[in-house]
């Protein structure tokens, strides 16, 4: 058994409608992977699908892409939306299939996963390639959403909720560690500054914290859910939104690295 992610209802339209651009800024992480023709590439966390067909056009009829999401909901769109390509629901700690991978791809999938689970996940996906397949992801990394996170749990614990902070974002150090006990020699990592604008207009912040943030609200009732958001967003107002474009910008940091089995 494993513990817990964080629990996170996942809606496939209010994901791919209220954050569709997290698969449009993943496209630069499959970029990075340079999925080639012939390839068979593991799709980690591929939510609704659409990163998973990018890479599927890549690797073309004599590779495969696969897709894995720990979502039913999400997995059942995926396949909805491409039929031709294969989708498993299943849990990256214990995903263990009979088969190996020339790579695995993650985009913005690790960090729903707890830290101490990190080395697990790390080692099945070592156990899913041969010596030299890659493993190129992209994750929150530290600092990430702080404004964000900071604000809501401030707010969370002044009425007189103590929550924690509900996602994995490492430092390069801790990550490259995890990937070096696993055996991946780490080529590539680095962390960086990517303000985000959110989708949404003024409603931005809203629909984020309504995709992402069940982990943060657990045990509240719906008045104060929606309570707690709207002083959030009067805390973070002067530092993230836009009043004239009527845009809130996110601020993201992300961790992107490429490691090799060794
Ligand atoms: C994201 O997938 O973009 C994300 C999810 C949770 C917190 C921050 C970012």
């Amino acid at each position: 058994m494993v513990d817990d992610a964080p629990a996170n209802e996942w809606d496939p339209d209010a994901y791919d409608r209220d954050t569709g651009f997290v698969h449009e800024h993943g496209g630069s992480v499959v970029e990075l992977l340079d999925p080639a023709p012939g390839e068979r590439v593991l799709d980690l966390g591929c939510g609704t699908g659409h990163l998973t067909a990018d890479i599927a056009d890549r690797v073309g009829e004599s590779g495969e892409a696969v897709g894995v999401d720990a979502a039913a909901e999400m997995v059942e769109r995926a396949r909805e939306t491409y039929p031709d390509l294969r989708f498993e629901a299943a849990d990256a700690r214990e995903y263990a299939p009979d088969e190996s991978f020339d790579a695995v791809f993650s985009n913005a999938a690790l960090h729903w996963i707890p830290r101490g689970d990190q080395p697990t996940v790390a080692e099945r996906m070592a156990d899913l390639l041969e010596p030299g397949g890659r493993f190129v992801a992209e994750l929150g990394g530290a600092g990430n959403v702080a404004a964000v996170v900071d604000a809501t749990l401030a707010e969370l614990r002044e009425r007189g909720h103590e929550v924690d902070h509900p996602w994995y974002f490492p430092t390069v150090g801790e990550h490259a560690a995890v990937l070096e006990a696993a055996g991946f020699e780490v080529r590539l990592a680095r962390l960086f500054d990517r303000p985000t604008e959110l989708a949404g207009g003024r409603e931005g912040l809203t629909d984020w914290l309504d995709v992402f943030g069940d982990s943060l609200f657990a045990g509240l009732d719906d008045d104060e859910r929606n309570a707690v958001v709207s002083a959030v967003e009067d805390r973070l107002r002067p530092e993230l939104f836009d009043a004239d474009a009527g845009v809130w910008t996110a601020d993201y940091r992300r961790l992107r690295f490429v490691a090799v089995r060794e």
